[in-house]
């Protein structure tokens, strides 16, 4: 039988949910919990299920693999709403606001070592293979967060160099998730690569679709505050492509909106106008396109069954119409 990604995107739910989380200090332990049960797409836990499932593996045993790549991923959430001045996460305060910055500094810290606890209970015969890719994200994971604020303040960031800071933020992430699932099971070192390709390209999209989503979403759907990457001149794709494409007029409005004191609704809606103007939403959903298409591209050379690659496809389509 193969399971559909909503059943395994299922069972991760459950298996978080029955995770202890608890400890003592409470205070260190209760944002664990929080955060790790406040829901979310589950989406890194459940592409490490399907690629063990891709290459015929046992996915009880894929599932420590999967609790640890999402544990992981909740501690960078954590960590990144402090540097992202981020009032609210799925829908409710984030860590550093509902408790304080150094709790939640330190509540990241203990996430960061139980995703090592969970991972350490990888297949023995590959876990030097699983530490190496793991501990290459996690360093990469931080490299694109630096870049990412490094960008803030810069004005001369190419869409290359866009593309390699969320590919390292974002990218890597999804395609070790992949990779670990698919070393559980046994691949060979060629279908690992390529099923690693195919999340790193799959990651881009998924973090273009996030940067457009910031712009777009509704607020009651998305979780998170809308025009909060606005509010903090982050450079995503479309506050790039919006510098790219605008005349001198709209290339001083958007300068002026960036750097004179307004209040944060009307610069937000400020850098909508323009980026409406300059049709920058079709843009954005075309790079996204340009990279879904990659990454199918990737996952067609691994030598496995159509009907085992039917739920990979399917996620991945869903990442690409999402409303949060
Ligand atoms: C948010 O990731 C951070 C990004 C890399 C864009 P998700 O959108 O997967 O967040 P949750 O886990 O579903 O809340
Ligand atoms: C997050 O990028 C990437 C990581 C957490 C590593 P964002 O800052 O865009 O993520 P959100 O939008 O806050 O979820
Ligand atoms: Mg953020
Ligand atoms: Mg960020
Ligand atoms: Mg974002």
């Amino acid at each position: 039988m193969i399971y559909s990604w909503q059943e395994l995107s299922q069972q991760v739910e459950t298996s978080v949910n029955s995770f202890d989380f608890s400890g003592k200090p409470d205070e260190l332990y209760d944002p664990i919990s929080y955060t790790m049960t406040l829901g979310g797409k589950r989406i890194r836990p459940t592409l490490c299920l399907l690629a063990a499932q891709l290459f015929g593996g046992n996915l009880l045993n894929a599932n420590n693999l999967a609790m640890a790549v999402e544990v992981f991923h909740n501690f960078t959430l954590v960590h990144d709403d402090i540097m992202d001045e981020a009032p609210i996460r799925r829908g409710k305060p984030a860590v550093h606001a509902k408790w304080n910055r150094d709790i939640a500094i330190l509540s990241g810290d203990v996430m960061f070592v139980q995703a090592y606890q969970l991972l350490a209970k990888g297949n023995p015969e590959r876990l030097s293979e699983m530490l190496s890719v793991f501990n290459q994200t996690a360093i990469e994971v931080c490299e694109g967060q630096q870049l990412d604020m490094n960008f803030e303040t810069r004005d001369d960031v190419t869409a290359e160099n866009y593309i390699d800071m969320i590919r390292l933020k974002t990218g890597v992430l999804l395609a070790c998730s992949l990779q670990l699932g698919a070393l559980e099971s046994g691949a060979s070192e060629k279908d690992g690569k390529l099923i690693y390709e195919f999340g790193e390209k799959i990651g881009i999209a998924f973090q273009i679709q996030d940067d457009f989503l910031d712009c777009y979403a509704k607020q009651e759907d998305f979780g998170k505050r809308v025009g909060g990457d606005i509010i903090s001149n982050k450079k995503t794709f479309l506050m790039l492509t919006a510098t790219e494409k605008a005349n001198e007029g709209q290339a001083n409005k958007l300068n002026g909106l960036m750097s004179i004191k307004i209040s944060d609704e009307e610069k937000v809606s400020g850098v909508l106008e323009i980026y409406n103007e300059l049709e920058v939403p079709s843009l954005t959903k075309f790079a996204m396109q340009n990279y879904f298409d990659k990454s199918l591209a990737a996952l067609n050379q691994i030598e496995a069954a159509t009907d085992l690659k039917q739920p990979l496809i399917e996620l991945a389509e869903m990442l690409m119409m999402r409303k949060k």
